[in-house]
């Protein structure tokens, strides 16, 4: 085969960033390649859009069916979104054997486990490289880079708007409503914004990263998920001044020794989205504004780094083209691809239960400023086995109630919320206690 027609459903951002790098690399990826990429029809919801790259009108169609089945078609790249419609397209697509390449994390999240199955029966392939963390090749280093490693940690900032609102808080002293609000207004989060700053959308991309690690589907009701929501500029100010960065973090961890008893013969995988406090001196902390970064270590080549943009119509379009480029290969040379997109093969795989992951934590109380207000907090974490690293109580907060920090040792969740929770039903604390995990990265 010399020439791969693609039939794309969807126009939109990524659409029409992928179309615009077909005219402009195109002839570039065809002399690599020894294959041509040609754009045989573009599905869209209505033909009378303007559209930021224009796309000529003889491809374009509403009618998604009549793409996906066209004979002409070898290709099908779902790039509409959701999980309803986008499901038919990528099943359609499968059963008429044709390899489908997707950005579409919510649907994997979603439904990955039944289209996987349903690509292995087709004998067809199912690539997503742009479901996760953009222009950064995270899921060909998973597939391809790392294959020898068993992958015991993975960390990653894979929200790009988290991460802005975060860094601005941060630079400038700001509240969450502030930045959220201005950020709205430059385009950088949606209205209304809960998939991103809620932490579904980086669990929907934690889950495929775990999956990919681990070789069995994580099912995303599984995943524990906490946003940025609750994070304060007081919060951001006294990290800072422990040394200190908050970001939201996606952490897929497999520890042989400190997970507990292994189940079905194999160590469970904590896979959760939080806010956590990440030491300056760690990489991550610098990872600034929209970019994300993907943190994986290898029992074999040990600590990695994957940097760049996670989203945006270029960046995205980068990950589509390099999963173009893998399916018109296969489909030149006749093969299925050398390594298949996603392979389970670890049956017995579980996920951790939240309760039972052990963590260090941040904790800011809200205290009446009276002799032996400590001494009561201690006992109720001493009673629950808990132990305080530090007591920190910062200068310049006189008032009738006064912050006090506590940096806290490795404790299970499920301890740590009981103890918070009688915490707070002493006389002498106020309001809600502020509760942050402080990753270590060991
Ligand atoms: N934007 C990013 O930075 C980014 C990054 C990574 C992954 N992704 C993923 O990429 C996918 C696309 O995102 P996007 O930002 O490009 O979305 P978008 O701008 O809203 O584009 C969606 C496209 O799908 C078309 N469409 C919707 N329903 C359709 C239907 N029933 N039949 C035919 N076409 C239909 C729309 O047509 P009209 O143009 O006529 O409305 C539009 O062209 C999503 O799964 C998203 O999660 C996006």
């Amino acid at each position: 085969m010399r020439q791969v027609n693609l039939g794309i459903i969807g126009g939109g951002t990524v659409g029409g960033g992928v179309f615009q790098a077909i005219q402009r690399n195109g002839p570039l990826m065809s002399c690599r390649l020894g294959v041509q990429l040609h754009v045989a029809r573009v599905a869209v919801r209505d033909l009378r859009k303007k559209r930021a790259v224009k796309i000529p009108a003889a491809l374009l169609t509403t009618d998604w069916q009549s793409v996906v089945a066209d004979p002409a078609v070898n290709l099908v790249v779902e790039l509409m979104g959701g999980t309803t419609t986008a499901r038919q397209v990528v099943l359609a697509a499968l059963k008429l054997g044709k390899p489908v390449v997707t950005a579409n994390k919510a649907l994997l999240s979603a439904h990955g486990e039944e289209l996987f199955e349903a690509a292995q029966k087709s004998g067809a392939n199912l690539y997503y490289e742009a479901s996760v963390a953009g222009g950064i090749p995270i899921i060909k280093v998973l597939r391809e880079g790392l294959i020898g490693n068993r992958i015991t940690r993975l960390y990653g900032i894979v929200n790009g708007t988290c991460n802005y609102i975060l860094t601005r808080m941060k630079n400038e002293g700001a509240d969450f409503g502030e930045v959220l609000a201005d950020a709205q207004k430059l385009g950088y989060a949606e209205t209304p914004p809960d998939l991103d700053v809620d932490g579904h959308d980086a669990a929907h991309k934690t889950g495929i990263l775990a999956s990919l690690a681990h070789g069995f589907w994580v099912n995303p009701k599984q995943i524990h998920v906490e946003g940025i929501r609750q994070i304060t500029s007081l919060d951001i100010q006294f990290a800072t001044q422990l040394g200190y960065t908050i970001k939201l973090l996606g952490v897929v961890k497999q520890n042989e020794t400190t997970t507990g008893p292994k189940r079905n013969g194999c160590a469970p995988v904590q896979v959760s989205v939080y806010p956590a406090l990440v030491p300056n001196s760690h990489v991550l902390a610098s990872v600034n504004g929209v970019f994300n970064a993907v943190f994986v270590r290898g029992d074999v080549v040990g600590d990695t780094l994957y940097y760049g943009r996670g989203a945006g119509q270029d960046a995205t379009a980068s990950a589509v083209l390099s999963d173009l480029a893998d399916a018109a290969l296969d489909l030149k040379c006749g093969t299925k691809s050398r390594i298949p997109p996603f392979v389970p093969h670890e049956r017995d795989g579980t996920v951790l239960p939240m309760d039972e992951v052990v963590s260090r934590y941040y904790v800011r109380l809200n205290v009446v400023d009276k002799p032996g207000v400590f001494a009561r907090i201690a006992t109720v974490l001493a009673k629950s086995k808990i132990g305080i690293s530090s007591i920190i109580q910062p200068e310049g907060h006189a008032g009738e109630t006064v912050p006090v920090i506590l940096m806290i040792h490795d404790a299970p969740n499920s301890a740590m919320r009981n103890a918070l929770a009688r915490i707070s039903k002493l006389g002498a604390v106020k309001g809600e206690p502020v509760m942050i995990r402080v990753e270590s990265f060991e």
